[in-house]
């Protein structure tokens, strides 16, 4: 989506994907940085460690607690501008410096408001897995003002331990922890049940039928409907899965590395050829 956005705007920029191990993590954004890239994305699993190998946090990635963009820009002290005034005549290397940002967080709202035009204020939640980014959703959804947050992960631990970051950050959101007593508006999939062909669904329909939410969200992309979509959608809920926030998280990075509005269009073309091998729309 990125390359496809790169040349819609004339623009000579590459996005090119690295395979680096997480103790590589602080060597790759470092020769990144040596080498005057305008910027990264990062994935599952350095968004949590990279938090600690930038040189400076924007507000987004403090706020939500992790790193899924770095853009490398010249502090004001390293512009180019001060190489002719240098004391000592030998030129200082401009400083460049890694800025974290997290655009992940607010493409999901963004997302969800899109595909399934539902009114997060005020809305009741079942939220399934309490990992990286089922936490990063919940907060981010308790941030939005939702009613009511039911949370189930496999270790029931975490899910506790995440309804009670919700209750001291957000207190006007209730957080519980097991399958909500009735109805709600929005079930929500971040485990990464569903990613693997034959995976079972991360929900229980035994103790929450899926005949008891309006809408159901998947995190998970590829494939483009996951076992529970399907029975979300046989069910007569309205579906949408990850592409919508892919896409938006990938849009705003574009914007931050390059200061253009990104072309949506062209992007979401792009995923979806290249994830589907076909336009959905
Ligand atoms: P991510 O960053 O993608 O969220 P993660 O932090 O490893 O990755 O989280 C994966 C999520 O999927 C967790 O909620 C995990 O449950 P646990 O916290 O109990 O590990 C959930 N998950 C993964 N495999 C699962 C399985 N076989 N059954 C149920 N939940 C599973």
């Amino acid at each position: 989506m990125h390359n496809a956005a790169f040349a819609a705007l004339g623009l000579d920029w590459r996005y090119l994907a690295f395979e680096v191990e997480p103790q590589n993590l602080g060597a790759a954004i470092a020769g990144a940085k040596a080498m005057q890239f305008a910027g990264l994305n990062l994935t599952v699993p350095h968004k949590l460690l990279a938090v600690d190998l930038v040189d400076v946090l924007e507000a987004s990635a403090k706020i939500w607690g992790a790193v899924n963009t770095i853009k490398f820009e010249r502090s004001a002290g390293g512009s180019p501008a001060n190489f002719s005034g240098h004391a000592g005549g030998t030129p200082a290397p401009p400083e460049i410096r890694a800025v974290g940002y997290n655009t992940d967080a607010d493409a999901l709202v963004t997302a969800v408001g899109e595909d399934l035009q539902l009114e997060l204020r005020g809305a009741r939640m079942l939220l399934l897995g309490a990992g990286g980014a089922g936490c990063a959703a919940a907060l981010r959804l308790a941030a939005e003002n939702v009613a009511e947050l039911f949370l189930v992960n496999r270790t029931r631990s975490k899910a506790e331990a995440l309804a009670a970051e919700i209750k001291r950050r957000f207190p006007p959101v209730r957080a519980a922890v097991g399958y909500p007593p009735a109805a709600v508006d929005l079930v929500l999939n971040a485990t990464s049940l569903g990613l693997r062909p034959g995976d079972p669904s991360p929900l229980d329909e035994k103790q929450f039928s899926l005949k008891r939410t309006r809408a159901v969200y998947d995190l998970i992309y590829n494939p483009a409907e996951t076992a529970l979509l399907q029975a979300a959608r046989a069910n007569g809920c309205q579906t949408a899965n990850g592409l919508g926030m892919l896409l938006h998280q990938g849009a705003k990075a574009f914007e931050i590395w390059t200061g253009k509005p990104a072309p949506l269009d062209v992007m979401r073309r792009a995923l979806e050829q290249t994830i589907y091998g076909h336009d959905r729309k």
